[in-house]
């Protein structure tokens, strides 16, 4: 009898940490890597949410805190929600967590059953599915294409629900694809989801603020007020202030959830660190003038990348919405022989050739459910990211 829950058989490792390992080890040896695969913006916490931790350990806020969060962090999220997203949240109504994937992995703990289904469109972050796997749940995959950049159609989300649905995650801006829904789109899909009472929406707003141009940012129960009663909103300080090492997330939702939420942490975790929530609060509340800064610094080498990717034979590299990533096509490269003499039959395969031939680490999309593609990360400097994608040019030139 093995000593490991069966349930662990199901479930895969993290194919962004297994590649970001990968690219360390190699750094290790002395070559010279250019990392593309990481998850986390390279800029600092801010000044103002440093010193508020400071400030909160010389107070001696040092003890355990609720469970559900310090009453101010829940305050400064209501507020947030109605603030930012019209959103008529009670600070009652919130839940803070360590990080966004504690919120989520609970979120499915209190609420699946053996066989129960969770829609998820590929491509997808790599937790959604296997954190459905590890609480027995059965998550529906539903594949998205180029053509409709990686957005779930209204169609293919009526198909996929059938009376065991439990959730659909909603992810917009997408990590992987940086993909995000206008509000008429993510009306398509609540209008779908208005017609079946029993499915639950669980949106993932953590790269709300990395949008560009001119695009808005909406969210499910903003869009079909309907929905406020099956709707998880989960958020978190990770992506849009630099934190993601603080490990605060946040989501409000109704009662019987957040209840069943807390009951289960309250056995597990407990509240979040008090230090980190006190940085939360000021994040939230503080100024927020260097929100915009960043933003437009992403969009820029959003527009750089996609536009170098473009120029690299046998790549299609569409423009996103937003988040920190691109999900370009290698569909081109597939067939042909990298430098090593190795033909490339997978994006997994392109990936490791292009880490062998030129050093830059990029993740197959294999991991995240729909391929062949690759994930860029463009979370890096203007000039690191020229020349990875220079390397990537010249890598795909290489193939025969
Ligand atoms: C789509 C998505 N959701 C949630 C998270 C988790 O964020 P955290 O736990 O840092 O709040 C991440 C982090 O990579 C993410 O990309």
């Amino acid at each position: 009898m093995a000593f490991i829950a069966d349930v662990l058989s199901r479930v895969k490792p993290s194919a962004t940490i297994a590649v970001t390992q990968k690219a360390r080890d190699l750094k290790a040896k002395g070559r010279d890597v250019i990392s593309l695969s990481v998850g986390e913006p390279d800029f600092d916490t801010p000044d103002n949410v440093k010193q508020a931790a400071i400030e909160a350990i010389r107070r001696g806020e040092t003890k355990y805190p609720p469970v559900l969060g310090i009453p101010p962090l829940r305050e400064a999220i209501a507020a947030k929600f109605k603030r930012e997203n019209g959103l008529d949240y009670k600070a009652s109504d919130t839940i803070v967590a360590t990080g966004g994937k504690q919120i989520l992995y609970n979120a499915f703990l209190v609420t699946m059953n053996k066989g129960d289904e969770v829609i998820i469109p590929a491509p997808y972050w790599v937790s959604y599915p296997e954190m459905v796997l590890i609480n027995g749940g059965e998550p529906v995959i539903v594949r998205t294409t180029f053509a409709n950049e990686f957005k779930l159609q209204a169609e293919d989300l009526e198909r996929a629900i059938t009376p065991r649905t439990k959730w659909v995650v909603l992810n917009s801006p997408s990590n992987p694809s940086g993909a995000a829904y206008t509000r008429e789109e993510l009306k398509a899909l609540t209008d779908v989801l208005m017609r079946h009472p029993h499915v639950w929406v669980l949106t993932d707003d953590i790269y709300e603020h990395l949008v560009y141009g001119d695009f808005v940012f909406t969210t499910p129960a903003q869009v079909e007020p309907g929905l406020y009663e099956r709707t998880l909103t989960m958020n978190g300080v990770s992506k849009s202030y630099a934190m993601t090492g603080w490990r605060i997330g946040y989501a409000a939702g109704p009662a019987q959830l957040i209840k069943a939420m807390d009951m289960v942490q309250g056995q597990q975790t407990s509240g979040a660190c008090t230090i980190a929530q006190w940085a939360a609060v000021e994040a939230l509340n503080g100024p927020q003038d260097l929100v915009p800064v960043r933003r437009n610094a992403f969009e820029e080498r959003r527009d750089l990348v996609v536009s170098m990717l473009n120029q690299a034979q046998g790549l299609k590299c569409p423009s996103p919405e937003g988040a920190f990533y691109v999900y370009p096509s290698c569909a081109g490269a597939i067939g042909r022989k990298a430098p090593s003499g190795k033909k490339i039959e997978t994006d997994e395969d392109f990936v490791g050739e292009l880490l062998e031939s030129e050093g830059v680490a990029a993740v197959q999309g294999t991991a995240f459910g729909l391929g062949p593609n690759f994930r860029v990360s463009y979370a890096t400097s203007l000039g690191t990211l020229e020349e990875a994608c220079h390397k990537i040019q010249r890598f795909t030139a290489s193939l025969r």
